[in-house]
């Protein structure tokens, strides 16, 4: 009996039941269509060094000096100093309020692990960014999804019987993957509303800088001193420096001294965040530089959106037009698709890979999928060109 039992394989736990990352999870399956030997366009993924946008360039010469001054070691595990120093002024609070973490990914990990528990209601927009969706299972907290009106902005009328009770509502603005960017007045609105049933917001402001159509929305001064909230960033989206796996977290509001002390565990846990990209953040966040860089890269964005725009509006599909980040979520207006992952599986055989929609939250009113419009105008135009004939 015990030789028989040795011969089973080892099994991982019943909690990896619920771990999913559905933008990658895609990948294997395209890996094996490329191992047949089938060109794939990926645009499956909001990763813009693959596709030839350049990080900040301050960030990888800051790193090599930093190495070459001996930032080798563990660095405090909240975070360097000089970086905290830097983001607290921007975000116009005390270095104390702010955590270092290995890219926002950490930070929602954190955030979910420190104030979510079991069965509590965790407001998240529908569609979500997958990792707030299998964070709130992991940390088994009750997600309720809010909605948006057909322009992409919160349905206020929708969340204002939804707030009440919530431990916690997350917005994302610019979302991802919808692509659209939530006015002031809607973001005050919600805030309004959250202050009045006592809901503090983690805000996602990954994709901040990157609004196409307007002024930057500046979400702190909407909301401070009218309710709690976290501001979430990173040198990812809006420095194009994913790998450099460096963000942060800004507590603003009276309440959060408890959760903050819950983030110093966590962050003592995993003892460090890498110190050269840490000096790296700090020199890029204030570099005179900025502005132009970041101009440049939204005017880079607005022409592969309008590309896509062009290829897209062509065919039988519907989707918010993406006013900020680089994705877009689409409807097909077809009855061809009843499953969103059949459609995705057959457009991998055209050498395509999408997100299915439901990857970012159940869609109850058809089939979506979700596209990044990163790569240049005539990849695009190539991709959808492939796919016009399955639609
Ligand atoms: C909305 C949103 N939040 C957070 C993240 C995590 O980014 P990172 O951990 O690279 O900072 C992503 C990555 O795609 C994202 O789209």
């Amino acid at each position: 009996m015990l030789h028989l039992r040795r011969k089973l394989p080892y099994r991982p736990t019943e909690r990896m039941n619920v771990v999913s990352y559905p933008i990658r999870d895609i990948v294997m399956e395209a890996k094996r269509e490329e191992a047949k030997g089938k060109k794939m366009i990926y645009l499956n993924i909001g990763d813009p060094p693959l596709y030839g946008f350049e990080s900040f360039k301050v960030i990888a010469q800051r790193v090599k000096s930093a190495l070459d001054e001996n930032y080798k070691g563990y660095a405090p595990s909240e975070g360097d100093e000089e970086l905290r120093e830097k983001v607290a002024k921007i975000e116009k609070c005390k270095p104390d309020d702010i955590f270092v973490v290995a890219g926002l990914t950490e930070g929602i990990d954190f955030f979910f692990h420190s104030f979510i528990g079991f069965g509590e209601k965790v407001l998240l927009p529908n569609p979500a960014y997958s990792l707030y969706l299998s964070k709130a299972k992991q940390f088994e907290g009750d997600t309720v999804f809010y909605r948006h009106d057909s322009n992409g902005q919160i349905d206020i009328a929708n969340l204002s019987k939804k707030v009440e009770g919530a431990k916690a509502m997350v917005i994302i603005n610019p979302n991802n993957p919808l692509g659209s960017v939530y006015s002031e007045k809607n973001l005050a609105e919600v805030v309004k509303l959250c202050a009045q049933y006592d809901v503090p917001i983690f805000y996602d402001g990954s994709y901040d800088q990157l609004i196409f159509d307007g002024k930057l929305i500046d979400f702190r001064k909407i909301a401070k001193g009218k309710v709690p909230f976290i501001y979430g960033s990173s040198l990812s989206k809006v420095f194009n420096n994913p790998g450099a796996r460096i963000g942060w977290v800004a507590f603003h509001g009276e309440k959060w001294e408890e959760v903050k002390n819950a983030f110093f565990l966590l962050c003592n846990q995993r003892l460090s965040v890498n110190w050269e990209y840490q000096k790296a953040a700090a020199a890029a966040i204030t570099d005179p530089s900025y502005p132009d860089y970041i101009a440049d890269i939204r005017k880079k964005l607005i022409e592969r959106r309008d590309a896509f725009m062009r290829v897209a509006t062509n065919l039988p599909l519907s989707f918010p037009v993406p006013g900020g980040a680089f994705y877009a979520f689409i409807k097909i207006n077809s009855s061809k698709w009843k499953k969103d992952i059949d459609f995705v599986r057959a457009a991998l055989k055209q050498g395509v890979v999408f997100v299915p929609g439901s990857g970012f939250g159940r869609q109850e009113d058809g089939v979506y999928f979700r596209t990044t419009f990163l790569p240049e105008p005539e990849i695009i135009e190539e991709a959808f060109k492939k796919i016009e004939r399955i639609l």
